[in-house]
């Protein structure tokens, strides 16, 4: 394996007789191109590794399947109006006005890119346009994971449209695929569906432009011949790199191949591409596991934290948020107070959330001020420095929420700059949240945006923490400063990449959560800008067991921002067991907490920042998911497998509903000792649990352990510890 990581090599176009393969292998898959006598490059298999590379070129003449009429079903990247005849990669009109485009192989080169990672690239070429795509596969070897995207180019004479410009065009050879998607709106974020896929196109997609995962995101996966469980059956994950529209199209075609073409949303979107310009889509991500979607979701977590998120591998600071708390009522006097509590309570950071700001038209409630970032004078005559150090002389860090995509029509930025909104020039606006986007595809917008950040930091170097907003769609999409409409769409995510980009070249360490009116924005793309996201503004406990459950396929406990609110009827223990399993915060008012609730929450704040790096670093393992048992329950181990963690929660309120059966615990060693203490004990209450007995490994793995949930232990937290 290492060899093929290490070897960089390069195949011109000269072929003898035998088609030429490509395979790209991780630790346990392959994904093989083939190179036929045409030079059409097709993706022969995607699957286990075989031990004998040689062995993979003996695959395809064992499918049986019907006639393939365009001999390019399984092509590496589709083309249009030649011979195809499903639904493309990429389609195009070429300068002279012609619609058909063809892509024949011409070279290939696979590099070692780092350790562990490897890049296969593919050069293709029309044989009668000088039109070219490169298709780029990124695999991370330990992980399973590949990202892939294309890069697409032409020396035609005039402007080539691309009218369809995928990432990525996948195929899967199964007797049945059966997809499990997300939906949701807002405060129901992560709704998860699993159907068995028919013939035809079901596509995943979204128009939405900003806040573009607020019905739908783009993470998806598909088992293979049945539904995979938590540790059984073949899947993959799949998801776009993109914070923008995305579509993905998921094919069965006439020979029952899953077809799967994911990139940016082609909706409203021609793109005029100007000869030798680069066009380079974003990366598709994707992972395949025979062991079920535990093991799928364990390699993405993991190769997110190495890879992807900011700092997925640093610290996290837990915080005191005043958004439930004050809402747009507060001043310094107020404001003083939540510093004494940040303290009181334990935790790292006090974290001003949205009102803090706008003089002519403040910030009052959600109408008006968005846009104009000055501190109101009435509210905080002394500005944010003296916020910054009165929380530092508190003992306790400062942060602060901003929403800079976005701008309220009452506002002093609308009245100056009408040029930098989103909106129709003839039409009426339509507002989300009484507010409109500002045209980040127009640099002096993204210069703007950059210096709301700037500002506050170059102010206040001590501002510890960012909460980044963006509460509003796109309506009514047209941007005065583009002069070619359709390429609006990703010109505005380009923008926003551009100044996330510029913020952390200046500032790379600053933690900044990706919130947006709760979960209508995470993905990749921006995750690597971002330490933390904002799963959604329902901060229910039960409801968020049952949404970070479906977060947790794909993103890390370390991104998952969880306060501790008062929404729902459980008590604080329930909310504060919850809001554990990631990245803790609260946003509750202190000062009307009971002496017995406090004490419980200041403990339990010692006893999160015992357990933190499990949760943050360790492997989760989903041992009983809600959805279908009364009770829920998820652990994280350590890489020594040694120290744990187990969440266990009521999530069924009917008469004697509780945790009958032990529950299996995975991801220990089988020949090592433990011990299960509870901890987070309400002040008062004694655990029902024996914390001196020990059990092997092979015990909790194959017959489990019994937290003892029910009625009146409804939340129950065990700490795993080797006994030695
Ligand atoms: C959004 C966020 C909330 C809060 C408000 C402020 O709804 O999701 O957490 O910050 O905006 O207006």
């Amino acid at each position: 394996m290492i060899l093929l990581l290490a070897i960089i090599y390069f195949c011109g176009a000269r072929m003898g007789a035998q088609p030429i393969n490509i395979p790209l292998e991780t630790r346990n898959n392959a994904l093989v191109l083939r190179v036929a006598d045409n030079k059409d490059v097709n993706l022969i298999y995607y699957g286990k590794k075989l031990s004998e590379a040689a062995e993979y070129a003996g695959i395809p003449e064992l499918y049986k399947q019907s006639g393939d009429y365009s001999g390019m079903l399984t092509s590496a990247y589709t083309p249009s109006g030649s011979r195809n005849l499903v639904e493309p990669a990429i389609s195009v009109t070429h300068a002279d006005g012609n619609n058909s485009l063809d892509l024949k192989y011409v070279s290939h080169q696979v590099s070692a890119v780092a350790n562990g990672v490897s890049s296969l690239t593919v050069q293709l070429k029309d044989p009668v346009y000088d039109f070219e795509v490169t298709l780029f596969y990124k695999a991370y070897f330990n992980d399973d994971v590949i990202e892939q995207w294309s890069e697409i180019r032409h020396k035609e004479k005039g402007n080539v449209t691309l009218h369809k410009f995928a990432s990525a065009n996948l195929c899967l050879k199964a007797d049945s695929y059966w997809l499990k998607q997300f939906h949701g709106d807002w405060a129901k974020e992560m709704q998860p569906e699993e159907s068995r896929l028919t013939h035809g196109i079901k596509t995943l997609d979204t128009k939405l432009g900003t806040r573009a995962n607020l019905f739908q995101p783009s993470v998806f996966m598909v088992s293979l011949g049945k539904p995979a469980t938590e540790d059984e059956g073949t899947v993959m994950y799949g998801s776009l790199e993109w914070s923008g529209n995305f579509r993905i199209d998921l094919e069965l075609d006439p020979q029952d191949n899953l077809r799967i073409i994911a990139g940016v949303n082609n909706y409203a979107l021609d793109y005029s591409l100007v000869a030798n310009e680069k066009f380079t889509t974003p990366p598709f991500l994707f992972t395949l596991s025979d062991k079920g979607k535990g093991d799928a979701s364990r390699k993405i977590q993991r190769w997110a934290r190495d890879y992807k998120i900011l700092d997925g591998k640093g610290s996290r600071l837990t915080l005191l948020n005043n958004w439930e708390s004050t809402y747009f009522d507060f001043n310094e006097s107020k404001l003083s107070e939540l510093f004494k509590d940040t303290k009181k309570l334990g935790v790292d950071l006090f974290l001003l959330d949205d009102g803090w700001f706008a003089n002519k038209y403040p910030r009052n409630d959600d109408h008006a001020g968005l846009g104009d970032w000055q501190e109101n004078k009435a509210k905080l005559p002394n500005g944010i420095s003296s916020l910054v150090k009165e929380a530092q002389a508190n003992g306790v860090k400062f942060g602060i929420w901003i929403e800079p995509e976005m701008v309220n029509p009452k506002s002093e930025l609308y009245e100056k700059h009408p040029d930098w909104v989103v909106k129709q020039p003839k039409r009426d606006e339509f507002y989300f949240r009484n507010q409109l986007v500002l045209d980040l595809s127009n640099p002096k917008v993204q210069d703007f945006v950059f210096g709301v950040v700037d500002n506050l930091l170059t102010k206040n170097p001590d501002m510890a923490y960012i909460k980044w907003d963006c509460n509003a769609v796109i309506y009514n999409a047209y941007s005065a400063f583009q002069k070619n409409q359709s390429h609006f769409y990703i010109e505005y995510v380009r923008g926003l990449y551009n100044v996330l980009a510029k913020i952390r070249s200046k500032y790379p360490t600053v933690p900044m959560m990706l919130c947006s009116g709760g979960g209508g924005r995470v993905d990749y793309g921006a995750l690597q800008y971002f330490t933390e996201f904002w799963p959604s503004d329902n901060t229910d406990p039960l409801e968020r067991i049952f949404m970070q459950w479906e977060y947790s396929y794909f993103y890390p406990a370390i991104t998952s921002s969880n306060h501790v609110t008062d929404w729902g009827k459980q008590p604080i223990k329930f909310r504060t067991d919850v809001a554990m399993m990631g990245k803790l915060g609260f946003d509750i008012v202190v000062s009307k907490l009971s002496g017995n609730d406090l004490q419980f929450c200041q403990n339990a704040i010692k006893n999160y920042n015992d357990v933190k790096p499990i949760i943050w670093h360790g492997d989760q393992y989903r041992l009983s998911d809600p959805a279908t048992n009364s009770v829920a329950s998820i652990m994280y181990v350590d890489e020594a497998k040694s120290t744990g963690i187990m969440f266990n929660y009521l999530v069924n309120y009917r008469y004697d509903a509780k945790s009958t059966f032990p529950i299996r615990l995975k991801g220990l060693e089988a020949t090592k000792k433990y011990k299960l203490t509870e901890i987070n004990l309400y002040p008062g209450s004694n655990s029902s649990l024996n914390a001196n007995k020990t059990y092997s490994g092979d015990f909790l793995m194959k017959i489990g352990f019994n937290p003892d949930v029910n009625a009146r232990r409804t939340s129950v937290v065990l700490k795993i510890e080797e006994a030695k």
